[in-house]
């Protein structure tokens, strides 16, 4: 244990202040804020959240957490289950806490996942009493080596009263020289460009900075990173992929594009899994992936040639790649870099990329307005993620969905959108199993013609063709009958089905 302690503290000053997971939970006072190092399940501390969750169940305190996206088992179900959350922010996925969000019980705000650090940076979130961070190393410069993700961690650990570090005893070695930390300036005058030209180009330093005598303890973990689920391509989600490739493939013969594509941004989940398979057999080469999550097809796609060069701000892995991520990091030293998420989610740099996002929306309109987060307008999804980040700034902003939801009881095109995430100047193209809607310099009415011809499930059509018919007769820029605007949504509440 003490050489493995001594491979993996290698600055003195940090030696002594190895703690229990139990009496670093012990520091937390009802009321604090914490900044966790965490994004989709990678890179997030295990046992010090563990420990506050067993102290909430026989103790009376709430804290506000802070992360960089949806966390694990540890900190979103055991703590909201011990009931020790007030506040949560800027992102989560976890089935428990989104239905303690739903019912009142823990307040949530979500949040852009690039505007999080600024905020924190201009005061308007409070203080952040503890940032705990999970590390690989810390190295003789006393940098903090992050695991998995980058995330929200740096500017936790700089505006932070106090630093826990968990160090993660089976993290491999091969983390460090993936992570790129460059922290801007506060905004005002003196703070310059955020100069990421390229993306292989490094622009900060290997781990985060942290004053030692802030580091009030080091906590000592040997949980692996937790896998996320592998989902095999169906029917639909191969369709919407092929679609979406078919899309690209028409850009290239149109000349907007080449064969390299643009730098290009996948949201996670089934769909992003499939269109990343489905471009290992595609024509596309050379392509750079600028992403927020970087998943298992993306070493695939290296090894293909498709790719040649990935940045993101954390992983998102499926159980074997969890198993080998050693080898990988090893054999993809090269081609991957971790940023923080106010950088791979820069408006700046996602212009001056030109870079293609997709993300899945939960439901899109007839115009083209997009929800990403709200069921039925009022139920909490996930959250936006960097859905907006991307869509608002790219070069090309794709949303795909599947036509359906439900086994067909939801149509995921409706008149309305309940909650709009991405208004229709933010959304370019919408991609489903049926189709592909090009709304690019499209009016509203031709948008609608493209979208209800293009995308809805043959179930819909008809009822979205009588309401866009009516609606037109009482005119408008975007035409609409008010009354029955949201009366999907009513049918679907009353009724369980949104067919009539
Ligand atoms: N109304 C109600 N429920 C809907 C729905 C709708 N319009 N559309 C989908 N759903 C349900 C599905 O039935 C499914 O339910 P289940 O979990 O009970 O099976 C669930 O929502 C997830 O849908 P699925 O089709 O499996 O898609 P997904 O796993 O890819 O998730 C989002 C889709 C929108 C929830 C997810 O992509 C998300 O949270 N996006 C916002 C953040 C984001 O875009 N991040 C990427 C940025 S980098």
């Amino acid at each position: 244990m003490d050489n493995k302690l001594n491979e993996k503290i290698r600055n003195k000053d940090f030696l002594d202040k190895v703690v229990s997971a139990e009496e670093a939970a012990s520091w937390i006072e009802d009321g604090m804020t914490i900044g966790m190092s965490g994004f989709t399940l990678f890179g997030e501390p295990k046992v010090f959240p563990q420990a506050l969750a067993n102290r909430g169940n026989n103790e009376d305190f709430k804290i506000n957490l802070y992360t960089g996206a949806s966390m694990g088992p540890a900190a979103d179900q055991s703590m909201a289950e011990a009931g020790i959350i007030n506040l949560r922010m800027p992102y989560q996925g976890n089935a428990v806490q989104r239905k303690m969000i739903n019912n009142g019980e823990i307040s949530y705000i979500d949040q852009h996942l690039s505007h999080t650090a600024e905020q924190i940076r201009q005061g308007v979130l409070g203080d952040i009493d503890y940032a705990v961070i999970e590390a690989a190393a810390i190295t003789e410069e006393g940098l903090i080596i992050p695991t998995g993700s980058v995330g929200n961690s740096p500017i936790f650990v700089q505006e932070a009263d106090n630093v826990i570090i968990e160090l993660n005893l089976t993290a491999p070695k091969e983390y460090e020289g993936l992570h790129d930390i460059y922290i801007p300036k506060d905004q005002g005058e003196d703070r310059g460009e955020i100069p990421v030209h390229n993306l292989h180009d490094r622009i900060g330093d290997i781990g985060i900075k942290v004053d030692p005598n802030k580091v009030r303890g080091i906590v000592l973990s040997e949980e692996a990173d937790i896998p996320s689920p592998l989902f095999d391509p169906n029917e639909e989600t191969q369709q919407i992929a092929d679609n979406l490739l078919k899309f690209f493939e028409d850009e290239v013969d149109s000349g907007r594009l080449t064969k390299e594509l643009a730098p290009l941004q996948s949201g996670v989940g089934s769909v992003a899994n499939a269109v990343l398979s489905g471009m290992k057999e595609s024509k596309f080469k050379d392509i750079v992936v600028a992403s927020e999550v970087l998943q298992d097809g993306i070493f695939d796609l290296i090894d293909a040639g498709v790719v040649k060069f990935a940045a993101g701000t954390a992983f998102s892995l499926s159980e074997k790649r969890v198993k080998s991520l050693a080898e990988d990091l090893t054999k993809y030293q090269d081609r991957i870099v971790f940023r923080p998420q106010e950088i791979s989610n820069n408006p700046e740099v996602i212009r001056r990329l030109g870079i293609i996002s997709f993300n899945t929306a939960l439901e899109a309109d007839i115009y083209g307005n997009v929800n990403s987060t709200h069921v039925s307008g009022t139920r909490m999804m996930n959250g936006i993620g960097g859905s907006g980040d991307f869509a608002r700034n790219a070069r090309i902003a794709i949303f795909v969905t599947q036509s359906t939801a439900k086994d067909g009881k939801i149509s995921t095109i409706v008149p309305f959108a309940t909650h709009v995430d991405h208004t229709n100047h933010d959304v370019d193209v919408i991609v489903t199993e049926q189709g592909t809607a090009d709304i690019r310099g499209l009016t509203p009415r031709q948008a609608a013609e493209e979208i209800i011809n293009n995308c809805m499930h043959p179930d819909y059509k008809e009822q979205a063709r009588d309401y866009f018919e009516r609606a037109k007769e009482l005119g408008g820029q975007t035409p609409h009958i008010l009354s029955e605007a949201f009366s999907w949504h009513e049918a679907l509440a009353e009724n369980g089905t949104m067919k009539k």
